[in-house]
């Protein structure tokens, strides 16, 4: 029988990459979304990838109204909770929007998944709650960091309120997690990353530079401990990381019944300087971005990766596309944004 996954910020990013996944293996994703950081272009996107509309509920996922009523007219076999606010320093400058969005949302969804019975749950975490790890590459058993944003802080208080819920008397098996940094598009360019404003992260700010509606990129220092100086992060596909959502399903599936809880790394666990980035732009563009090395930015971490064991024995999944490939199909994606 055919699966309803509820499918939260179905629209955004990740979300949407998420959904064309769901649809190839065969389950029927619900979306909600407010459309507070996407836009409806991603419906007609998805539409032209799967050739189906999905349906959608435009709406709060603090409004417990229409979380009920999603429960009620549609048998939800699973959710998977990507709505939430995620910028940086927006959280910085306004702590209770993210606290009531990120906190209370999560909050409200709990409450009315534990109402309808609905016991399946994949959370969208961040490595963020690693802050700069001792060691490297990172495991799920790295000490959480105190963190250093009300935004990381929102994804450390979501692991915690998951894990005392599965720890009381209710009826939960859940999944967090702990995405390193998702990079890229889906291969045919008509959906992508649809950043509001000028980008925070570099990916959307160097294929933007590449099609000049930025003037340069700064790489934020090059005087960290690395191999040419500039931070290392974990770029992981976002085609990849949709598939990581499938896995997880899976193996939601098949713990149903035992209130549990898991969190799991999903990085590819190699880490890339800002310089390679940019130099796999550069190869996969056939072009040369206009870039400055600049001071640091305040808070950076100076290298993170992932250790991907669990990810791989959990998950049984693993990473299949290249920085290479994922710099192409963001290339391709601001292409077509851009009409280039
Ligand atoms: P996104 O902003 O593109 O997608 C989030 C979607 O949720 C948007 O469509 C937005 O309109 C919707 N939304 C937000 N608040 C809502 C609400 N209260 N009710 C209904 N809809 C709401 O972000 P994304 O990059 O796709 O990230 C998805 C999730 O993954 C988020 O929880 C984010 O914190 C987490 N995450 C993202 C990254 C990243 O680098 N993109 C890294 C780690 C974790
Ligand atoms: C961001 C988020 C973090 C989130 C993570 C995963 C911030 C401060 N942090 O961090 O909470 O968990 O994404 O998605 O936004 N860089 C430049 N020039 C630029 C932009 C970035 O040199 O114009 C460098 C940064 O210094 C960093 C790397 O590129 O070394 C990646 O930056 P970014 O895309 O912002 O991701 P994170 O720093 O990992």
């Amino acid at each position: 029988m055919i699966k309803n996954i509820l499918v939260t910020g179905g629209a955004g990013y990740i979300g949407s990459h998420v959904i064309v996944k769901l649809h190839e293996k065969g389950y029927n994703p619900i979306i909600i979304d407010d459309f507070s950081n996407s836009d409806k272009s991603v419906l007609d996107g998805l539409k032209k990838i799967t050739g189906k509309e999905f349906k959608l509920y435009e709406g709060d996922i603090l409004d417990q109204n229409l979380l009920n009523q999603v429960f009620t007219e549609f048998n939800i076999d699973g959710v998977i909770h990507f709505a939430a606010k995620k910028a940086v320093g927006e959280s910085v400058e306004k702590p209770l929007l993210y606290y009531k969005n990120n906190v209370s949302g999560l909050v409200s969804l709990l409450e009315s998944m534990t109402k309808n019975g609905v016991t399946s749950l994949v959370f969208s975490s961040s490595c963020t709650v690693y802050g700069q790890p001792d060691k490297l590459p990172v495991t799920e058993e790295s000490p959480k960091q105190p963190a250093n944003s009300p935004y990381g802080n929102t994804k450390q208080i979501g692991e915690e309120i998951i894990e005392d819920l599965v720890n009381s008397n209710t009826p939960l098996t859940a999944i967090a997690l702990r995405y390193f940094n998702p990079v890229g598009a889906h291969p045919s360019a008509e959906i992508g990353e649809l950043p509001l404003g000028i980008p925070n992260n570099l990916v959307p700010f160097i294929t933007q530079t590449g099609a000049g509606l930025r003037d340069h990129l700064t790489v934020y220092g090059n005087d960290y401990e690395t191999s040419d100086g500039t931070c290392i992060r974990d770029y992981i596909h976002v085609m990849d990381l949709a598939d990581a959502h499938v896995s997880a399903l899976s193996c939601l599936e098949e713990q149903s019944g035992n209130s549990h809880f898991d969190v799991i790394n999903v990085g590819t666990g190699k880490g890339n300087t800002v310089l390679e980035v940019i130099k796999s732009f550069e190869k996969v563009s056939e072009s040369n971005l206009n870039y400055q090395i600049g001071s640091r930015r305040p808070g950076d971490i100076e290298k993170i990766y992932a250790q991907v064991d669990k990810s791989q024995k959990v998950l049984r999944w693993e990473t299949q596309h290249s920085l290479d490939e994922a710099l192409r199909d963001a290339w391709n994606w601001q292409k077509k944004l851009s009409n280039i």
